[in-house]
């Protein structure tokens, strides 16, 4: 069988064209694959790994332009961080309650984690002024979810559009104590308030209408802070000025970047692919029960745990899918999978609905009207719904021209809409990827063989 042909040009505006040319009798994928670190876990261990006492050693980091920004960040107010790899990052803390007012505007770059999470911890750091942006994208996303709980705790922040959107400064304030009942899950607003409760006295409760992802609550819990959970009411109450201390972290590998390989493995007639070292935490686990729901043959494999999160290889093969509904508590269990996800259903028999997920809106891009815009010209039948998507799947796909709106998921999801696609695809603005998949190409072409 003929392999498919990749190629990655780079434009004189620095942006990246991917290019995929499936065969005429089509190509299938296998092999075994190796995944970047969790983007999520990534972040919360250099944050806590800087805040805590003493040293952090974080094995397994994601080296995408995301944690990169979060680093940069926390070694502007203090924290001294090893350079970056893979195998061993070494995070000297400074200790709670001691990061430095930065000389400069702390930036965020693209990601929403950092500049959410790390906002409850400016807030909650009396007398000291910090400002904080991020590129176009991040510029745009609403900050006021996370702002308003703050400012109920007392915080000072200041931004366009009542105090809404980056740049935004922060006078630090000694905070009080709230009970805050978030209106989204929305791990970003449970983890921010959650952080600034770690400086402020007394017990601090979210409490959310849909569990969303717990990396926080493991992960502080393992650094010594006061954290309780309570599963039936989805609350989780943080009792304020407990000490953390450095440790060991090992970043499992990210499901959200698996996502891409399970669909792909499961679409592409012919394929066999093991994702080795998935993180399978039941709070992000969404994406392999929807797959599941469309008869995706996906079996977990050497399942264990890791620094405290469940681990597994996931294996897929190929197998006709079918139509699914999506909605209600499955949407925050697999937000960040929903674009790959409606790529399945385009090559699923029947139609997919997808609701209650008005958040993919607020996203790097609107991922509800990009989605739909980018696989409509590759010939595919969905229509947009307010909430969601309504996707017809069954009639082939012709490459052609797609543009990935610089948001990282929307360009993977495309490359691999593209191998099943006749022709050639070629997908716009690819660089997104490295934002949480720097290596995704060399992986696409190592399974092509
Ligand atoms: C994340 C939470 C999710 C997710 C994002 C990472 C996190 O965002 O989409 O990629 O690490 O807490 P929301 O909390 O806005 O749903």
């Amino acid at each position: 069988m003929l392999a498919a042909a990749i190629t990655l040009e780079s434009q004189e505006d620095l942006s990246h064209k991917l290019i995929i040319q499936t065969p005429a009798t089509g190509v299938s994928l296998q092999g075994r694959i190796q995944i970047p670190g969790d983007k999520s876990i990534s972040h919360r261990a250099l944050m806590l790994g800087a805040i805590a006492q003493g040293e952090t050693e974080i094995q397994g980091l994601l080296l995408g332009e995301d944690p990169r920004s979060t680093a940069s960040c926390f070694q502007a107010m203090g924290a001294e961080i090893s350079p970056l790899n893979t195998e061993l990052v070494r995070v000297k803390g400074i200790g709670l309650g001691n990061l430095q007012e930065p000389v400069d505007v702390l930036n965020a770059g693209n990601s929403g984690t950092t500049l959410r999470l790390m906002l409850g911890l400016l807030a909650s750091h009396p007398g000291r002024f910090f400002t904080v942006t991020g590129d176009n994208s991040l510029r745009s996303r609403p900050m006021s979810r996370v702002v308003k709980p703050l400012q109920q705790m007392g915080a000072q922040i200041w931004g366009r559009k009542d105090n809404s959107l980056a740049p935004l400064a922060v006078q630090g304030q000694i905070l009080k104590p709230i009970h805050y009942h978030s209106p989204i899950a929305s791990a970003q607003v449970k983890s921010c308030i959650m952080l600034a409760a770690l400086f402020t006295e007394g017990k601090t409760t979210v409490t959310e209408p849909a569990l969303s992802r717990d990396h926080s609550e493991r992960m502080l819990r393992a650094f010594g802070a006061d954290v309780s959970v309570d599963p039936e009411t989805k609350s989780v109450t943080v009792t304020g000025q407990a000490q953390l201390y450095g440790q060991k972290v090992i970043v499992p590998g990210d499901i959200s970047s698996a996502a891409f390989w399970l669909v792909a493995g499961a679409i592409v007639p012919g394929s066999e692919l093991v994702v080795e070292n998935v993180g399978v935490n039941p709070t992000r686990t969404g994406i392999l029960e929807a797959l599941e729901m469309m008869g995706a043959d996906i079996q977990l494999e050497n399942q264990r745990e890791v620094a405290g999160e469940p681990v597994a290889d996931l294996r897929v093969r190929y197998s006709r899918l079918r139509s699914c509904t999506i909605a209600g508590d499955i949407v925050p269990r697999m937000i960040d999978e929903i674009p790959i996800l409606a790529v399945a259903a385009v090559f699923a028999e029947g139609t997919t609905v997808i609701r209650d997920a008005e958040e993919l809106r607020v996203k790097e891009s609107d991922r509800i009207t990009v989605m739909a815009q980018q696989l409509n010209k590759l010939g595919a039948q969905v229509t947009e719904l307010p909430d969601g998507m309504e996707i017809t799947g069954g009639t082939p796909l012709r490459g052609t021209d797609v543009d990935s709106h610089t948001d990282h998921r929307i360009a993977m999801s495309l490359a691999i809409a593209a191998l099943n696609a006749s022709g050639v695809t070629t997908i716009h603005r690819a660089e997104a990827a490295a934002i949480s998949y720097p290596n995704f190409t060399n992986t696409l072409k190592q399974i092509l063989g």
